[in-house]
């Protein structure tokens, strides 16, 4: 079975990126598992801290894992958005191959300090887990935003990056460059797009010659998604997309059967909506 470092390996070399999907409870996660067999590409799953709470730590890295060895199939699992040091040793403990660590929230100096200790914790635990760590800042909440000011997110500068990259020993960087976390109405009722910025992804993937990671993919302008992943982008999130599809469905699901009761019916469209989201992503990231 090809490990999460041979995928990123090999998805560099075929400038092609991993679709990494936030997930809340199984019909995310089988929707997810579905899309990604169906075309045969390696998928990352995501689950916040507050996803984790919700789903159960050790639940989420034995589901994963078990669906990987019942099929042969490269999925695996990623502690996305991880504040503490408690949370990265926990899901460490847990078996996930991936812990991001954010504390891209901290200044500098003390967002250095505290991922590097991550990374140390978290790699005397199992060294074969691929830590990232963040850097800038993308805003928060995969949710719909009616504005964001701009003004409140800090791009990543590149020889910020490179520093970052070398002081913590992280073997993954997210960086900002134009991303932001949720969509905008104005997305999601009209036609606007995100856009990156495909210069700084360069600097960036250049001066820390490291796998990098897209946050806030939702909403991201197909071409800008290609550039990017030309650029040096590894790995691609998306979550507020997912989450819409599921809420589209389910509503759907609950008007069109008024009086069903039945949970695994009902939650079908959702998760059939969610898989729609994910296909249509994965052949875009995979250039399928
Ligand atoms: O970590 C999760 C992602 O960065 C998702 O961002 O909700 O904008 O797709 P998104
Ligand atoms: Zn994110």
């Amino acid at each position: 079975m090809k490990s999460l470092r041979d995928s990123l390996v090999e998805s560099a070399r075929k400038a092609t990126a991993i679709g990494h999907f936030n997930v809340s409870d199984l019909v995310g996660l089988n929707a997810v598992t579905a899309a990604a067999r169906r075309l045969e590409v390696p998928a990352l799953i995501g689950t916040s801290e507050g996803e984790r709470a919700f789903i159960g730590v050790r639940q989420v890295a034995s589901v994963v894992t078990s669906i990987r060895d019942e099929y042969d199939f490269p999925i695996f699992p990623n502690a996305d958005h991880t504040h503490s040091l408690a949370k990265a040793e926990e899901a460490a403990r847990a078996g996930y191959d991936m812990i991001g660590f954010d504390g891209s929230t901290r200044p500098f100096e003390e967002n250095v300090r505290q991922t590097k200790k991550a990374v140390e914790a978290i790699k005397s635990i199992n060294a074969d887990v691929i830590v990232e760590g963040e850097l800038g800042y993308i805003g928060s909440g995969s949710e719909i935003h009616d504005t964001v000011a701009e003004s409140s997110l800090i791009l990543t500068r590149p020889d910020e990056a490179r520093q970052f990259a070398e002081a913590t020993g992280v073997d993954v960087l997210a960086p900002a460059v134009g991303n932001m976390h949720g969509l905008l109405a104005t997305m999601v009722h009209g036609d606007a797009r995100k856009h990156l910025d495909i210069e700084r992804i360069a600097q960036i993937k250049a001066g820390t010659g490291m796998p990098l990671t897209l946050h806030g993919g939702s909403g991201t302008d197909d071409g800008d998604f290609l550039r990017a992943i030309e650029a040096g982008m590894t790995i691609v999130h998306i979550s507020t997309e997912l989450r819409l599809a599921w809420r589209r469905g389910l509503e759907a699901a609950l008007a069109a059967e008024p009086e069903n009761l039945v949970p695994y019916q009902l939650f079908r469209k959702a998760g059939e909506a969610m898989q729609e989201v994910v296909t249509k992503r994965l052949k875009l990231f995979n250039r399928l």
